[in-house]
């Protein structure tokens, strides 16, 4: 199966998910490089390629599912990393339908790397925002005021953050809402991933069943670490869902992952999708 012929499906129709993964496999090319095998912690707790690899189809499966991609859609790959979902995206998109990718990322080392790795491919690019983060971007700028006017090849039809809301303190979160709401089309959808907390999290993280206990405060979020706030984040499911409305996001869903334990899920972690408006 060619990207082009490649059916949108609902959420949901997993034979069809199914199938669309096995072309979208079958269509990313071999030639474009993998990233260094000691660069992968960027991205996440990958021990091989072969992790990188898997997970990235596993991602697409769950935009499959939770969202209404299509080989035509405009993506943006908000803190995209080392390009783990421009591997699919590269199999999946069709250029003549419109379909294009924007990734976007603090860390301009990678940008440079997938810039290159991806560079045969017209309808891809990948910006560098030089925004502070104390696990990411020490020397980066306070302030969103620097992106706030730029498109990146927008308007898209979907923003996906795969584990980046997860190192999102609540001094920048409105101005990334903010941010994502205004590249997106209206009816637009934003898919993002989270670690929420709600009355079922804390009592699991009391009593230490969860798989993250976010021991310390910082606002109104729990982090893991005190002295790198930005290094994971957890933010109370209600506090979220306002700062959605706020943003002018509605429709909100929320598929809840592994990570609170004692659940079986598709995910890891928690997974939230909205509406542009
Ligand atoms: C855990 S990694 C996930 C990377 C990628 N989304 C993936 O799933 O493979 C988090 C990424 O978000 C980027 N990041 C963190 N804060 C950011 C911000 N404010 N703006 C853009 N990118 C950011 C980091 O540089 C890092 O590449």
């Amino acid at each position: 199966m060619t990207s082009s012929d490649m059916p949108a499906v609902l959420p949901g129709d997993l034979n069809e998910i199914n199938a669309i993964l096995d072309g979208v496999e079958a269509n990313i090319s071999s030639s474009l490089d993998l990233p260094a095998e000691d660069w992968l912690g960027q991205s996440g707790p990958f021990k091989s390629l072969d992790e990188f690899q898997t997970s990235s189809i596993k991602s697409m499966r769950e935009l499959l599912r939770y969202t209404n991609v299509k080989p035509s859609s405009r993506v943006l790959d908000y803190g995209c990393g080392l390009a783990r979902l421009a591997l699919p995206f590269s199999g999946y998109l069709d250029a003549a339908a419109g379909g294009r990718y924007t990734g976007i990322d603090t860390d301009a080392s990678c940008i440079d790397r997938n810039a290159k790795v991806f560079g045969s491919l017209d309808h891809f690019r990948f910006d560098h925002v030089n925004l502070f983060s104390t696990m990411y971007n020490r020397g980066g700028k306070k302030s969103y005021r620097s992106i706030k006017r730029k498109k990146f090849g927008g308007p898209f039809d979907l923003a996906f953050l795969f584990s980046v809301f997860t190192h999102i303190l609540p001094e920048d979160c409105d101005d990334l809402l903010n941010f994502l709401n205004r590249r997106l089309v209206p009816g637009g959808e934003v898919f993002c991933s989270w670690f929420l907390l709600n009355p079922e999290t804390e009592d699991r993280i009391s009593r230490g069943t969860s798989h993250r206990p976010f021991p310390y405060t910082h606002g109104s979020v729990r982090i893991d670490n005190a002295e790198i706030p930005e290094g994971a984040v957890a933010y109370q499911e209600a506090e979220v869902r306002e700062r959605l409305a706020r943003a002018g996001f509605s429709n909100v869903q929320i598929h809840y992952g592994k990570w609170r334990g004692d659940i079986d899920s598709w995910v890891w972690q928690d997974i939230v999708t909205a509406t542009a408006g």
